[in-house]
């Protein structure tokens, strides 16, 4: 008998800034995955949080349905998500979810997934949130004894309190160009190159509009190299690749506006710089217990050859055209097996939870 195919639910959008760029990852993922194996299902979140699973979705949110929101959505319904058309959800053997950002790359879905017992693909609900808060991130890398740059992190509440006592501690502590960022967000969104104290305080006020929780953090002048994570328990990386920006720094607009930073894969690198970044995107991978997937950025000092852990991406973009499959295709990986690998990873973490004991053998 022929075996059926495993029912993938893939969703995207989202109501992260990153809506858009999902949606771009998830038609090359459901185009890709092989449909001799998988039946998909598209399920879509709109900008404003409802899950839109009836007729095309991801149609429907490329047209803008459900985009105009002034609020997060609340039914009070008491639905679990609001607007989830169930009479049109399928029931599905595992959850791919190409979500970007906040509410989808920080542990809040893959909780839900949890709590509806389906396996999903990517990292759980603590390594994606450590992955996505760049103060905590940090913390657990310098613990783990990863170079990481200086910073200063504060609450945006005491930046308010006392602006005056957290610029001179951040100059106190930090020279000029500082970058400042909100702690949990993604895609360069709120963050600010500061060359003076002036730059400083508008960075801040601009982080702080993004999240109670800032840092700033030593500029370094260096290239950007990253690094794809693959697996579970034992990782492997890829090559490294090196993503040279147009614009002074790798901003929003560089990013996906004017298309023009250019991708180098692999980075031309020496040898042994390769093989350091290889293996500390492994340890950065297994420092915030990742699974599945995740992209690992570097900060490679031009002037000292220093490397740097600069941050975890726990969903990387993910179009064909993307850093992260593209570290793949290079190291041997094609983009549609790619799928099936992390297909194959979900499962496998779903099975290891299912093995574990739910209660205490009591003695
Ligand atoms: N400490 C730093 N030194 C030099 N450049 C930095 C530093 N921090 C961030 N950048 C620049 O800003 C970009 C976005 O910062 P990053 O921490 O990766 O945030 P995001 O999660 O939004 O991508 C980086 O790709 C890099 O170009
Ligand atoms: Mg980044």
């Amino acid at each position: 008998m022929m075996r059926s195919r495993l029912r993938v639910a893939v969703v995207f959008g989202g109501q992260s800034g990153e809506h858009e760029v999902s949606l771009l990852s998830a038609r090359s993922v459901m185009q890709a995955l092989d449909k001799t194996k998988y039946s998909v299902l598209p399920v879509g979140i709109s900008t404003c949080g409802r899950w839109l699973t009836a007729g095309d979705p991801w149609q429907r949110l490329s047209d803008g349905e459900d985009s105009d929101c002034d609020t997060a959505v609340n039914t009070g319904s008491g639905a679990l998500v609001p607007g989830w058309e169930a009479e049109h959800f399928p029931a599905v053997d595992l959850v791919f979810p190409v979500l970007h950002g906040p509410m989808g790359e920080d542990g809040t879905v893959q909780g839900l997934f949890e709590l509806a017992g389906l396996p999903y693909v990517g990292s759980g609900v603590l390594g994606s949130a450590a992955g996505m808060d760049k103060l905590v991130m940090k913390d657990i890398f310098a613990a783990h004894g990863l170079p990481v740059v200086p910073h200063v992190g504060l609450l945006r509440s005491r930046w308010q309190a006392e602006p005056e006592a957290c610029l001179d501690e951040i100059e106190a502590r930090l020279t000029y160009p500082i970058f400042v960022k909100p702690a949990n967000l993604g895609s360069s969104v709120g963050i600010t190159k500061a060359y003076d104290r002036t730059d400083l305080a508008s960075g801040l006020n601009l982080a702080a509009s993004y999240d109670r929780r800032l840092l700033a953090e030593q500029g370094v002048d260096a290239r950007e190299i990253e690094c794809a994570v693959l697996g579970n328990d034992t990782p492997r990386a890829s090559v490294c690749g090196e993503v040279v920006s147009n614009r002074e720094f790798y901003d929003y607009r560089a990013k996906y506006i004017d298309n023009q930073s250019r991708l180098f894969i692999p980075a031309e690198i020496p040898t042994a710089t390769s093989e350091r970044i290889r293996s500390l995107a492994v340890q950065a991978f297994m420092a915030l217990d990742c699974a599945g997937l995740a992209r690992v950025d570097f900060l490679l000092d031009r002037a000292s050859g220093e490397v740097y852990l600069l941050e975890v991406n726990t969903m990387p973009g993910f179009t064909s055209i993307s850093m992260y499959p593209k570290l793949w295709e290079a190291s041997g990986l094609p983009y549609s097996k790619l799928l099936d690998q992390l297909i194959e990873l979900a499962l496998e973490r779903a099975e290891e939870r299912h093995q574990a004991r739910q209660h205490p053998v009591l003695q």
